[in-house]
């Protein structure tokens, strides 16, 4: 503290005889490149920046996001990060205010060095960035797969020496480029990258990032920074108002002073306000700007306006204006800005505050220099830009040039761009219905980027334009849309709905899809569906429309289904169902209509077709991984998981649950993890099950997605019946049946109601069940529909029980549903030991029994071993064989590698790098005491969970 101390000395005589200064080494005026600043203070915040640059040099990862107001010496701290890496490899970007606009300009800055390594990424991650960048054309990438072809691209740049990332401006970056980033950040873990953000405030995207606050300096520092700035004599009580009213904002301790004398300084700040202090600032840059020529307050503007600072493109636009671009080394004189290689300002506050002081024509003027002399070749983007801050009133010209600019950004997937763009054009269009076009493009594209606030803003000057009726509805459905998109809400069916009533004689391709829509929703939003917009009420709108009455697609068969499931009931429905579900698996889906895979894959066990199911759901997992809609895999992985569950595939069906789980908190999805509940309720451990369900419970309300609360309250009827608790199962099984859309879950719901509701002696209720399914199973046909129901009438005691017995395990096993098969031994089993045949029932008990614990339905076994005693077979119990101590990742990325998956597409699969992967598997050989990939087969069966107690057997027959 050799320098605060001086200016103490100064404070102590101050008041007789302002101090002279002492020496101090001279401050570092403008940016520096990768040389250390002479930071004063700052010791804490250098010391986690050494760390972080130490976890990288370790090999794992970090990020830090560096907050506070301008000034405060965000820029300072990354320029001392950059010195000490200087045995990193670097890499940096800068947000910048008039770039937001631009489509993932901060990740060119970043990535654009290391573009020779692309070829190195695995597909569909390359063409995703390379379209992202714009050096290929193709479909506009999926965001979070863009995320991930990042996360890959710096791994392998990291793989030979630790990788610095710098981001400073981070509150400018356009969106796309803070989304990937932030995801980036987010997932790294055992690459040596170090990721440093600085910004002035957090925006939702750094949010969820570890992140650093930074304030004013300690007073001693301060001093010490005041100290070297002032050139003269300083009078310590002046000092300390100094000190005081900056709250130790370095910018304002270095630049508040100059000029001004001494006596001069002080008061006019409102400390409530936090902008106070960086108006002050920039009132400073004006003055000192206000002293200098005109042309040269012109050639500032100028540079002011123009984001990348190229001399080039400068010295033609001056010379354009009639100016003289060299007259600008005086403001460099004054220390406003440096010019070298590139024109920087000292701090991006003069640059605001130049721009913010220039006259409306000023601007104008140098906007439109700058627009003519950029190379619409080059980049036509940014001449759309300059060209539309140009124009005074509407032009035409530039607005189709903004079209075409927000086109490009569309393709290359940069959705919030291009909305940005358009919305610019609204402005400038003079033609009324060109104005209306760009506004819905403009609102589209907000809604795409999931802006949903600004989308809806975006419909007022749609609404309030010239528009024709189709125009109209257009609106309509946009206005439906968000709300859906927004909330997944209840009352989105009901506009949904009327939005496709309204479109029908005016566009029914459009109608069509809209009707899908709102069926969609509407099954989405099940019990809790506002009036209006049940799915009975799409239904009839779709009947009377019969707008799908001439083609024969796949979506219009799947739409008329539907509608007459609802109409006409599921006997008559059925074959419509079937064969729009053969048109689905035989015909190819285009990227644009994978969520329509998503209700054909959910008609599926509405019509008890396991073949169908199977294949739709693993064309829908498919196709959601082939074009990385990696929006799309959480719900594609959840309902896939479910065909395994009931074929008692619970280790594929984890697999896939965990890799939904991480989809999920990857992508910021809300989704009920309806896999891992239907699983936990199998496995019947109540109290891993309750707190799951009841959790999804409450958020599936509060999201208003009734479909959930169906799939809760099945899946606690199978629990409770799991555990013998059958009121407990009436309960939650009339709740699934309650389920308004002839949802999968509400039949299986019946199905544990017919049970429940039988061993409690509630046989009226049984009986109706048991009747109520063997209607849908019939109209179905299949073996698994019609196993189930003869199992539910033999419960019922609808019929000859041994015989419906009979026929239910023949039927479920040849569909090979084995947990329907299991419990149909189950129940028979149950029965024949009622009947007093004993050695019958041993058979079913056990046949039940050791299904039930090779799966690993403990409850079900349970209740089986309880049945087994009671016909005088002991059961010992034995505890579970101890498993290995992977931790659930560890396991998967184990089960992935043992099928023969590479650590690349391992990592796709899990949103990993490549060598984060490398890192989880070392610790999978170590805790497997393996060496390589090929031992992971036998490890892992060898470490195989078996959870439930084994049945040994000794009988007592008597
Ligand atoms: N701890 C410090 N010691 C010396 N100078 C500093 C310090 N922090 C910031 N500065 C200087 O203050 C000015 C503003 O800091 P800067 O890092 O650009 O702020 P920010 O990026 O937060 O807006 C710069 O000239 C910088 O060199
Ligand atoms: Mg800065």
């Amino acid at each position: 503290m050799l320098a605060g101390s001086a200016f103490m000395a100064v404070s102590d005589i101050g008041d007789r005889r302002p101090g002279a200064l002492p020496d101090v080494p001279p401050r570092p005026r403008y940016p520096l490149k990768g040389r250390s600043p002479a930071l004063v203070g700052r010791a804490a915040e250098c010391r986690r920046l050494d760390e972080l640059l130490d976890t990288a040099r370790a090999h794992r990862s970090e990020t830090m996001v560096i907050v506070g107001e301008p000034g405060i010496g965000k820029t300072a701290l990354l320029q001392y990060s950059l010195a000490a890496a200087s045995d990193f490899q670097v890499q940096r970007a800068a947000g910048a205010e008039s770039e937001m606009e631009l489509a993932f300009a901060a990740l060119q800055q970043l990535c654009a060095p290391l573009l020779d390594r692309l070829e190195r990424l695995p597909e569909p991650q390359r063409e995703a960035l390379a379209v992202a960048l714009g050096r290929s054309s193709g479909p506009a990438p999926d965001r979070f797969l863009v995320g991930l072809a990042v996360l890959s691209l710096l791994s392998e740049a990291a793989a030979d020496r630790p990788l610095l990332c710098v981001i400073d401006d981070a509150h400018w970056v356009d969106r796309s480029s803070i989304q990937a980033l932030a995801f980036v950040a987010r997932r790294l873990l055992a690459e040596s990258i170090a990721i440093v953000f600085a910004t002035r405030d957090l925006t939702p995207e750094l949010e969820r990032l570890p992140s650093l606050r930074v304030d004013g300096l300690e007073d001693d520092a301060a001093r010490t920074l005041l100290l070297s700035a002032v050139s003269g004599p300083l009078d310590a009580r002046v000092g300390e108002r100094i000190i005081a009213e900056t709250h130790g904002n370095p910018l304002a301790l270095l630049d508040l002073p100059r000029g001004l004398t001494t006596t001069a300084f002080g008061g006019g700040f409102e400390p409530d306000d936090p902008q106070a202090l960086p108006r002050r600032i920039e009132a400073t840059y004006r003055a000192r700007m206000a002293a200098l020529p005109r042309e040269i307050e012109q050639l500032l503007v100028l540079a002011a306006a123009e984001p990348l600072g190229d001399p080039v493109l400068l010295r033609r636009a001056a010379h354009r204006l009639g100016l003289d671009f060299e007259m600008i080394s005086e403001a460099e004189r004054v220390g406003l800005i440096s010019s070298g290689e590139k024109v920087t300002f000292r701090h991006p506050l003069v640059r605001s505050a130049i721009y913010g002081a220039a006259a409306l024509n000023d601007r104008r003027a140098v906007h439109l220099a700058l627009g003519e002399m950029t190379d619409p070749g080059i980049d036509p983007d940014r001449r759309a830009w300059h060209l539309a801050q140009a124009a005074a009133g509407p032009d035409e010209q530039v607005a189709l040039e903004l079209e075409r600019s927000a086109r490009r950004a569309q393709t290359r997937g940069g959705a919030a761009a291009a909305a940005a763009l358009l919305k610019r054009a609204v402005a400038l269009s003079l033609d009324p219905a060109r104005r209306v076009e760009r506004a819905l493009a403009a609102a589209q594209a907000s809604l795409q980027a999931g802006a949903f606030e600004a989308a809806r803003a975006l419909l007022w000057p749609a609404e309030s334009g010239l528009v024709d009726e189709l125009q109209r509805a257009r609106v309509e459905l946009l206005d439906a849309q968000i709300a859906f998109a927004s909330s997944r809400g209840s009352d989105s069916p009901a506009l949904l709905l009327s939005a496709a009533r309204r479109l029908e004689p005016l566009d029914l391709r459009l109608a069509l899809s809209s009707y899908l829509e709102a069926l969609s929703a509407a099954l989405f939003a099940g019990r809790l569906a506002a009036v209006g917009g049940r799915a009975r009420d799409v239904a009839q709108a779709v009947q009377a429309a019969a707008c799908t009455g001439g083609g024969r697609s796949a979506t219009e068969l799947l739409l008329d289904g539907w509608a007459s499931l609802f109409t006409d009931g599921c006997a008559a429905a059925e074959p419509t169902l079937q064969a729009a579900l053969s048109a689905f698996t035989e015909g190819s889906i285009a990227a644009e209509e994978l969520q329509l895979l998503w209700l054909a894959t959910i008609t599926a066990p509405v019509v008890w077709n396991q073949t169908q199911w199977d294949a739709l759901s693993r064309q829908h997992v498919e196709a959601a991984r082939n074009n990385g809609a990696l929006t799309e895999l959480p719900l594609a992985l959840n309902s896939r998981s479910y065909i395994h569950l009931f074929r008692g595939e619970f280790d594929a069906a984890s697999t896939l649950i965990e890799e939904a789980r991480v989809a999920v908190d990857a992508t910021d999805a809300s989704l009920t993890p309806w896999g891992q509940l239907a699983l936990g309720a199998l496995r019947g451990r109540a109290e891993e099950a309750v707190p799951i369900l009841d959790l999804a419970a409450a958020d599936a309300s509060e999201r208003g997605e009734g479909i959930s609360l169906t799939v809760v309250a099945w899946a606690r009827a199978l629990l409770h019946n799991g555990l013998g608790q059958y009121d407990m199962a009436v309960a939650a099984a009339e709740e699934a049946l309650a389920c308004p859309t002839h949802s999968a879950a509400a039949a299986w719901g019946m199905v544990e109601l017919v049970e429940a509701a039988a061993r409690i002696g509630q046989c009226e209720a049984a009986h109706e069940a048991a009747r109520c399914f063997a209607v849908i199973a019939e109209a179905a046909g299949t073996d698994w529909a019609l196993g189930v129901s003869a199992r539910s009438s033999a419960v019922a005691g609808a019929g000859d029980a041994e015989r419906l017995y009979g026929e239910a395990i023949d039927r479920l096993e040849r569909c090979g549903m084995r947990v329907d098969l299991a419990r149909a031994h189950l129940l028979y089993g149950e029965w024949l030991r009622r009947e007093n045949r004993r050695v019958d029932a041993r058979v079913q008990l056990r046949s039940a029994y050791d299904e039930f614990a090779s799966m690993g339905m403990e409850a079900f076994a349970e209740r089986a071993g309880h049945e087994l005693l009671a016909t005088g077979e002991t059961v010992r119990k034995r505890t579970p064989e101890t498993r290995d101590d992977l931790t659930p990742q560890e396991r998967q990325i184990a089960e992935l590698a043992r099928d023969g998956l590479s650590n690349p597409q391992i990592g796709a699969r899990l949103f990993l790098s490549r060598r984060t992967v490398e890192w989880h598997l070392r610790k999978v050989f170590a805790k497997l005491d393996i060496t390589s990939r090929r031992e992971l087969a036998t490890a892992l069966s060898r470490s195989e969970f078996r959870s439930v107690d084994v049945l040994s057997a000794r009988s007592r027959v008597t």
